[in-house]
């Protein structure tokens, strides 16, 4: 695949698994907004914001201009969906952070057994609609805080998500989601980082696209995940492939990809300085058996 590279440095230390504190709410619609405060160590304003926002953002759109970037990234977005689609039929799944389920039907379709959770009621609320109007039924939508689950412990075997973490208090999510694995499971993410200077430029000059919480993932984000998992794995995705993005809508797109695709896997792959720099990762962890 290219521009795809283990970190090693993240991919094989092992570390005990830290106790699991707050129990979980059990009436997550219902009890959503009534339990904010406890639920993000008293930032009571975070999920708010967040849900302020996308709501919004499923309502009306407010990441357009920023859509244009993601011609780019069908490397990472292909590695991603393989590994979230190895999950074999009759396992439990769920997609976190889902906004309209994004690969939540697929994985129902695969005969696994899918819950899928948002913050926003609005995405929610489109994502099972989409799912009815399209004749499906196999995925589970609910309103619910990712950092508060209402699952029992040990219920998935795959707990996967794209651009969810970043928006999220990490150790509390972290710890969530070993609770809500089975020993042995698996979580795999595709979330954006945060060393690439010219991206954090952009980021710092489009403040409206994005909520005030958000914080693309550090190298030390990535370590964290060895706290509360094992064989934890992540790989890198997109450096010179970004340059693409102004042939969208052209002949030219798809050869020049190629090869920007071929350069960053090289790249990627000799100098793993430049990991970092990655506008993508994706990480994959498993719960110890
Ligand atoms: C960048 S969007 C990604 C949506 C979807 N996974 C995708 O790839 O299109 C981030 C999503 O995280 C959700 N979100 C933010 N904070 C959350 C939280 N505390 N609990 C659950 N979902 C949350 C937002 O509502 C939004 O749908």
């Amino acid at each position: 695949m290219a521009g795809c590279h283990a970190w090693t440095d993240v991919s094989t230390r092992r570390v005990s698994r830290p106790v699991l504190t707050g129990a979980p709410h059990r009436d997550a619609e219902a009890g959503l907004y009534a339990n904010q405060t406890a639920s993000v160590n008293g930032d009571s304003g975070r999920l708010a914001r967040e849900q302020a926002f996308h709501d919004r953002r499923f309502s009306v759109g407010t990441r357009d201009a920023a859509d244009k970037y993601y011609v780019a990234t069908r490397a990472s977005e292909s590695f991603y969906v393989n590994r979230v689609l190895a999950a074999p039929a009759g396992s439990r799944a769920l997609e976190y952070g889902c906004g309209l389920g994004s690969h939540a039907s697929d994985l129902a379709d695969r005969g696994v057994r899918v819950d899928a959770v948002d913050l926003s009621p609005v995405a929610i609320e489109q994502a099972r609609e989409e799912e009815a109007a399209r004749g499906r039924t196999g995925v589970r939508f609910q309103v619910m805080d990712a950092h508060a689950l209402s699952y029992d412990d040990q219920t998935f075997d795959l707990v996967c998500g794209s651009g969810i973490l970043h928006h999220l208090e990490l150790s509390r999510a972290f710890a969530e989601l070993a609770r809500v694995l089975k020993p042995g499971g698996r979580v795999v993410f595709l979330e954006p980082l945060g060393h690439n200077p010219a991206i954090r430029l952009y980021r710092r000059l489009t403040p409206r696209m994005r909520t005030s919480d958000e914080h693309p993932l550090l190298v030390q984000d990535l370590r964290l995940a060895e706290a509360y998992f094992q064989h934890v794995e992540a790989r890198f995705f997109h450096l010179l492939s970004l340059a693409s993005v102004p042939l969208r809508g052209t002949r030219l797109l798809e050869p020049a990809l190629s090869v920007l695709e071929r350069l960053d896997d090289g790249l990627l792959r000799a100098l793993p300085a430049v990991r970092r720099y990655a506008w993508m990762t994706v990480l994959e962890a498993r719960r110890s058996p």
